[in-house]
């Protein structure tokens, strides 16, 4: 029987396949059948940063002061009633989810700048989370704020949660970084145990009948996969700490995929929203199928076989695949096809 255990954050996970934040861990009955599937963790869904200033009141402090960071959020900010759980209920549901289950519970939060509401980690470690879950997202819409300032806001953050708590924290990131190794580099140095790659970019859309800009989530596709097997190929062999890959992950393939790359664990969301929870022990049984019949002794010895350091070309991954990629499409063929 192949071991299919991993291991992610200085915890040995049964499998590869963790639920990433999701609505669906909202409910405990949801994260018993989680585990049941063989979900070998879960993160809960993330308390926001401007919620919790907004139960605090900082925000109204901030706001009179005129020092507030969330400037440019604050046109669409929910009221404090429509975020689904108060902080206080969102600690309790994380004790619930710890006592239904016997698989990890993630806790995360998802913010942009460092200040008090930061102490949030403390309660969730304290509320039983066996590791936290930082969701950062801060988006560039003036031409003052700089890379390098948006960047070190960051480490900040990471660096306050990561003073903070004891247990491991893991941080997702979006995609949009120049210099992602540099910067995963420094998160390590800042305390983090790892990066979630990625956040995925809600870009609204346009309505160009009512002349309005919209807010859309669609679920991902598979194709959403591939930057972040880029990316965790590059990575791998160069951190210490684990990768983790959330965003397009919604087969057997997509996993072995996930950790061919490098990552420790692949995350799912989308796939459950479209298949049902149950989805998990389906891509489970095909994953063990395709071990055993490749006579693998374990997942783990497939870690890293197609990231950036294994393979013996690494074209693929350089300026090289990009060149190659362009000017082999062959524009007869296009024109054929017409
Ligand atoms: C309805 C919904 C709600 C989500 N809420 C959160 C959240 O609160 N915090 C977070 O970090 N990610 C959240 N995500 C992002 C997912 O955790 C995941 O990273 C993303 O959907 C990519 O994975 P997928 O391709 O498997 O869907 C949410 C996604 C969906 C679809």
């Amino acid at each position: 029987m192949t071991d299919m255990s991993m291991h992610y954050l200085g915890m040995k996970l049964s499998g590869p396949i963790v639920v990433a934040s999701t609505p669906l861990s909202e409910s405990i009955d949801n994260i018993r059948h989680m585990e049941d599937a063989g979900a070998s963790a879960i993160v809960l869904t993330s308390l926001f940063e401007e919620q919790l200033a907004l139960e605090s009141g900082t925000l109204d402090d901030d706001l009179s002061r005129g020092t507030n960071s969330f400037a440019e959020s604050l046109d669409f900010l929910p009221e404090l009633s429509d975020y689904r759980m108060t902080h206080e209920g969102y600690l309790e549901h994380l004790r619930r989810a710890r006592e239904a289950v016997n698989i990890p519970i993630m806790a995360s939060l998802n913010g942009a700048t460092s200040g008090g509401w930061v102490h949030l980690a403390k309660e969730m470690e304290e509320a039983g989370a066996n590791a936290i879950e930082l969701n950062t997202f801060a988006l560039a819409t003036d031409r003052s704020q700089t890379s390098a300032a948006l960047e070190l806001q960051l480490l900040e953050l990471v660096s306050s949660v990561c003073d903070a708590v004891k247990v491991p924290v893991a941080v997702k990131l979006s995609q949009s970084f120049t210099s992602v190794p540099n910067l995963c580099g420094r998160l390590e140095e800042a305390g983090a145990s790892g990066v979630v790659l990625f956040n995925r970019f809600y870009q609204p859309d346009f309505d160009i009948e009512a002349l309005e800009v919209r807010p859309t989530l669609h679920f991902s596709t598979p194709s959403e996969l591939l930057p972040r097997l880029h990316w965790a190929a590059i990575l791998y062999g160069h951190l210490k700490g684990d990768i983790a890959i959330t965003g397009g992950v919604h087969s057997a393939e997509d996993v072995l995929k996930a950790i061919m790359a490098g990552g420790s664990v692949a995350m799912m969301v989308s796939a459950l929203h479209i298949h049902g929870i149950e989805h998990i022990s389906r891509v489970l049984a095909d994953l063990r199928y395709w071990l055993n019949k490749r006579e693998y002794a374990s997942l783990a010895e497939t870690r890293g076989c197609l990231s950036r350091r294994s393979v013996p070309d690494t074209s693929p991954y350089d300026r090289g695949n990009y060149i190659k990629t362009l000017s082999s499409y062959s524009l007869r063929q296009t024109v054929a096809a017409f």
